[in-house]
């Protein structure tokens, strides 16, 4: 996962925060008991995922709280080389993701990350994303779907949820200036 993360993100906080930390954080985010996530398999090799949580605020104090040793570790690694990145983590997890908005009908989840390795995309992403709507709708009881993403070079992804019946319910603009869509999707009852 951290390495599709690392190549479907380049440039984007997460993925500064390199592939040791990535890979302690989707460790965490696939056991932790809210999430629900998917994997696209080829021959045995994963080539994509899905994954969210219906409340990343609790999400997030679950992994800081559970993991602590871990991200004291990641912490003082990261201080070291980027000292800023540390606010932003701690802003993340005491007051919820600084990108999105938090307002959100309580039955909604949040899907958080859904990334395909390039030499599988082209229809892949559907794939995995209808595999994972389905999973979410059969085993739970939520009532739609909510994301963010950027507006700004980002054509294909915008797209990719507008043709899968994804509408666009909100623009808002993060402290660091990105401009953000929010997407929503109610799932059939
Ligand atoms: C988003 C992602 C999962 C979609 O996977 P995918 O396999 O490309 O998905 P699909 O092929 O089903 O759909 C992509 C659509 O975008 C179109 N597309 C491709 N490049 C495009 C571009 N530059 N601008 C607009 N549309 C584009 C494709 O033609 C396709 O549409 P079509 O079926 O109408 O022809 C994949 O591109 C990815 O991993 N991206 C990097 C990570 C990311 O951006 N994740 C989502 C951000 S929240």
């Amino acid at each position: 996962m951290a390495k599709i993360h690392t190549n479907a993100f380049p440039g984007f906080f997460l993925t500064s925060l390199g592939p040791e930390f990535l890979a302690d954080y989707y460790k965490s985010a696939i056991h932790d008991s809210s999430s629900h996530g998917i994997g696209l398999w080829d021959r045995g090799a994963l080539v994509g995922f899905a994954i969210g949580y219906p409340d990343s605020r609790a999400f997030y104090m679950r992994l800081l709280v559970r993991r602590f040793h871990k991200w004291a570790y990641h912490g003082l690694r990261i201080l070291l080389r980027h000292p800023t990145a540390v606010a932003h983590l701690l802003t993340s997890a005491f007051f919820g993701r600084t990108e999105e908005t938090v307002s959100k009908p309580p039955t909604y989840i949040l899907l958080a990350s859904i990334a395909v390795d390039a030499p599988h995309l082209s229809a892949a992403g559907t794939t995995l994303l209808k595999a994972w709507e389905a999973s979410i709708a059969i085993e739970h009881d939520f009532r739609g779907i909510f994301l963010t993403t950027d507006k700004s070079n980002n054509s294909r992804a915008i797209h990719f949820y507008t043709k899968n019946g994804y509408r666009q319910t909100e623009q808002f603009t993060t402290r660091k200036g990105r401009t953000m869509i929010r997407f929503e999707k109610e799932l059939a009852s």
